[in-house]
């Protein structure tokens, strides 16, 4: 079923995944919050890159590099210079765009008001560093967490011993002064990348280019559990690409808004760490200990945006279902929503259902299973409304179990287990269920 963008927004805000930013206060243009659900979601995004993409690799560390950086770092990498966007104003109602973003850049799309020729606007925040507010104290947010690598690139192959190929990831925060922020969270002033600088010997990055992209895809499909008819790989043409560029390719994902980029994988060449070797003055070259060869390495980036990950992954998982779901067990009747979320990457895991709330007996034994649950799974006591109520609450936000405590659990000590995809509900003993909800989730 098609999903439209506004139906994900505001299910984003009434479930508590995202709200604007600074909302009492009217918003705050490209800026948002994650809610309860949305910051649980985002970590477990952020931790299945980092597991596949360090963790569970021998040739990729981490790194958490700072914000601000000496500004000449921008110069190097050409920021300064190069990293804007162009920018035009209505003569007529003042109003700014993005020009190549107007379908009449001569018209303004608000009054119809004559454009003034564009400039170039510098997407970099700009602040101060220290108690002078002169042009010596300027100082920028980082508009990518990419240049932090590269200007550690020599600290970690002294203090680590890394042989190429060999790749530096980092997760963090970038902000980008964007003239017309839009979509949700899709574009906006401060969001998060997931980025890898991958270094190679020169003449071996075009299979390790293709490896990449081959790679990417599958932490898409197969670790987030995005639909593949939903995803594509554009191969950006030559006069797209960045003057210093070999090849770029873009992985798309198929937004309600149609298809748009979510991660950008560019062969770099030696660009950057040739950039930063002129404007530091220090060796960056790589001494081949085999062949006592010196060069300076190629890089592939993958570099990915969280915010964009996490607006696939619900589009890709909201479902609305006219009429709801029938079982054997449960027949809804109305208009149901799911989210069809993978497991390893719902907000919630568990929800732990006493079927009523006004029998101590069955509420103690259902806080003493939230007890046991919530050492190892993020869980969710609810005991408010009718059960059903309660499944369709938590199918809403995609979790994928629910334990419920009734009368028989005060006997036989044993719960339901009911499925989120399958609305199944089977009987398991207490003592079994940690074990079988951690097999479902992270080894199915
Ligand atoms: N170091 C390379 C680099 O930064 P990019 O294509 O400019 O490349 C990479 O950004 C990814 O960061 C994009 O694919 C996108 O997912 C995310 N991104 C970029 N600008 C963004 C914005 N204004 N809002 C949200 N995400 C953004």
């Amino acid at each position: 079923m098609e999903n439209s963008f506004e139906k994900i927004v505001s299910f984003c805000k009434r479930r508590g995944f995202v709200f604007p930013s600074s909302d009492i206060y009217g918003g705050l243009g490209g800026f948002y919050d994650f809610g309860p659900l949305g910051v649980e979601l985002k970590k477990n995004i952020k931790d299945s890159w980092w597991r596949a993409m360090v963790q569970r690799r021998e040739d990729v560390v981490g790194l958490d590099s700072s914000i601000i950086m000496n500004p000449n770092i921008w110069k190097a990498s050409g920021h300064t210079e190069t990293f804007s966007d162009p920018l035009s104003e209505c003569k007529k109602c003042h109003k700014r765009f993005r020009s190549d973003h107007l379908e009449d850049p001569k018209k303004c799309p608000e009054c119809g008001g004559e454009m003034m020729e564009p400039r170039n606007f510098n997407l970099m925040f700009k602040t101060f560093i220290g108690p002078v507010e002169d042009s010596t104290a300027i100082a920028y947010l980082r508009p990518e967490t990419a240049q932090g690598i590269f200007v550690n690139y020599k600290n970690i192959v002294d203090t680590q011993r890394m042989k190429l190929p060999f790749g530096i990831a980092q997760i963090g925060k970038a902000f980008r002064n964007e003239i017309t922020p839009g979509n949700f969270i899709f574009r906006t002033r401060e969001f998060e990348q997931m980025e890898l600088e991958y270094f190679v010997k020169p003449g071996t990055e075009d299979k390790i280019f293709e490896d990449w992209i081959k790679e990417r895809m599958r932490w898409y499909t197969e670790e987030l559990g995005i639909k593949p008819e939903n995803l594509r790989v554009r191969r950006q043409e030559k006069d797209e690409l960045a003057h210093y560029a070999k090849g770029c390719v873009d992985i798309e994902y198929r937004f309600p808004i149609g298809w748009s980029e979510i991660e950008g994988i560019a062969s770099r060449a030696d660009f950057d760490l040739t950039q930063h070797q002129k404007f530091s003055g220090q060796d960056l070259t790589y001494f081949e200990d085999d062949t006592k060869e010196k060069y300076i390495p190629y890089v592939i980036e993958p570099s990915c945006g969280v915010e964009r990950t996490i607006l696939a992954v619900l589009c890709d998982a909201y479902e609305e279902i006219e009429g709801g779901r029938t079982t054997t067990t449960e027949s809804v009747k109305e208009k149901e929503t799911l989210l069809r979320i993978n497991k390893k990457l719902a907000p919630i895991k568990v929800a732990i259902l006493p079927l009523v709330k006004n029998k101590p007996d069955i509420t103690n034994k259902a806080r003493e299973v939230y007890g046991m649950l919530k050492q190892n799974f993020a869980c969710s006591y609810d005991e408010v409304g009718a059960i059903g109520r309660r499944y369709r609450r938590h199918d809403e936000i995609g979790t994928p179990f629910a334990v419920t405590i009734d009368f028989d659990t005060l006997e036989k000590n044993d719960v339901t287990l009911r499925n989120r995809d399958t609305m199944q509900q089977e009987r398991i003993n207490i003592q079994d269920l940690t074990q079988r909800i951690k097999k479902e989730i992270y080894e199915n």
